[in-house]
């Protein structure tokens, strides 16, 4: 057996000596492989008598396990070394300038958010926010849609698995459950915008299974359609820059309005792009109403006492509209061209003051 156990220093000494992991490669083929020296040992196996086999078959056995372990913990500790090396190569120091000088930029919508936040807040209203899951309560039934109804299968919604109370959780298909929020957790007057994001079953040029809205809600004692048309001319002649915004107000129906409308702008198509403030077309731009007094009774507000209005946008949308971005799924496609092209800096904050873009 002196053999084997020459055979075996000798291997494992290779094994520990194999400084890579190709080197380790080639020891194995040369002890292990097909034709190694510890396989062609096994296939001596064959010739001998019965007796002869059982001592020497087991020993053989032994030696390749051994050398197939050795090859492994060795194999395993290669790898850990050569990983880190490259760690220990590829550190980065965060603290030092960026090399290519490329700045972040601000997304088209987001900048359309703010500035909608930012004409809003200027007007007096908060900002109010809810959550992205929302309950079946919050997203549909005080928001005076009846159960079953079919305007609920109309939102393609995006359901949880029912749980066990056999309750079923929802991505908000709309901001309005924010306006539910608000009424519950607040006393009259009330004058909130809820910027956000919704989710629908839905994907095309003009639809994305994520988008953006701004809700808007007045709720105080005498708060009438007037003052609705006032709030959204101002906001909409604000945010495109332009005095010359003229709207029209087309009946419509939202369960948790009453009246609804959707509103209108005036604009130019004729150049093949949309342009706000002149023309003889319209393009519908938001949806809005009288809180339906179901809606304020369900939040336990009185409706003999209290009114109000409400509204709500798209800001992906508006965005595209006000900086003429012609397929809603380039907001998506997480293109740097596109996006050092359409982005804003970081640095200037929309404000009605000094300008909003
Ligand atoms: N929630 C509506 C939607 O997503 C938009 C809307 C319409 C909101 C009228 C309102 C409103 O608050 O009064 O289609």
């Amino acid at each position: 057996m002196t053999d084997l156990n020459t055979l075996e220093s000798d291997v494992l000494a290779q094994v520990a000596g194999a400084a890579d992991l190709q080197a380790l490669d080639a020891v194995r083929v040369a002890a292990v492989g097909k034709t190694g020296s510890i396989s062609g040992l096994l296939k001596t196996l064959g010739a001998m008598s019965p007796e002869e086999r059982k001592d020497r078959g087991a020993a053989i056995n032994a030696l390749r396990d051994k050398v197939a372990t050795a090859i492994t913990e060795r194999k395993a500790a290669l790898e850990t070394a050569e990983l880190d090396a490259r760690l220990a190569s590829e550190t980065l120091d965060l603290s030092l300038p960026a090399p290519h000088r490329r700045k972040g930029s601000v997304h088209p919508t987001m900048q359309t958010m703010d500035e909608v936040i930012a004409i809003f807040a200027e007007m007096g209203f908060a900002v109010a926010e809810g959550p992205d899951i929302e309950d079946d309560f919050h997203n549909f039934t005080a928001l005076n849609f009846p159960e079953k109804h079919p305007a609920r299968e109309m939102h393609d919604t995006f359901f949880f698995n029912t749980k066990e109370t056999g309750e079923r959780m929802l991505l908000r298909t709309h901001t309005s459950p924010v306006q539910v929020r608000t009424m519950v957790s607040q006393k009259p007057p009330i004058r909130i915008i809820a910027p956000g994001r919704t989710y629908r079953v839905d994907n095309d040029a003009t639809h994305t299974p994520v988008f953006h809205q701004v809700e808007g809600l007045v709720i105080d004692k005498a708060i009438h359609m007037g003052h609705l048309k006032w709030t959204l001319e101002t906001f909409l002649a604000r945010f495109f820059e332009t005095d010359a915004v003229t709207t029209q107000f087309r009946p419509h129906h939202f369960p948790f309005t009453e009246p609804s409308a959707e509103m209108d702008v005036q604009c130019d198509r004729s150049g093949g792009e949309i342009k706000i403030g002149q023309g003889t077309s319209w393009l519908e731009i938001l949806g809005c109403g009288m809180v339906h007094p179901n809606v304020l009774r369900a939040c336990g507000i009185d409706p003999d006492e209290y009114q109000g209005f409400a509204f709500g946008m798209g800001v992906d949308r508006l965005g595209m509209l006000k900086y003429g971005m012609p397929d809603l799924r380039d907001m998506w496609s997480s293109d740097v061209r596109w996006l050092s092209h359409y982005g804003f800096s970081a640095f200037a904050a929309p404000n009605p003051a000094s300008g909003l873009s």
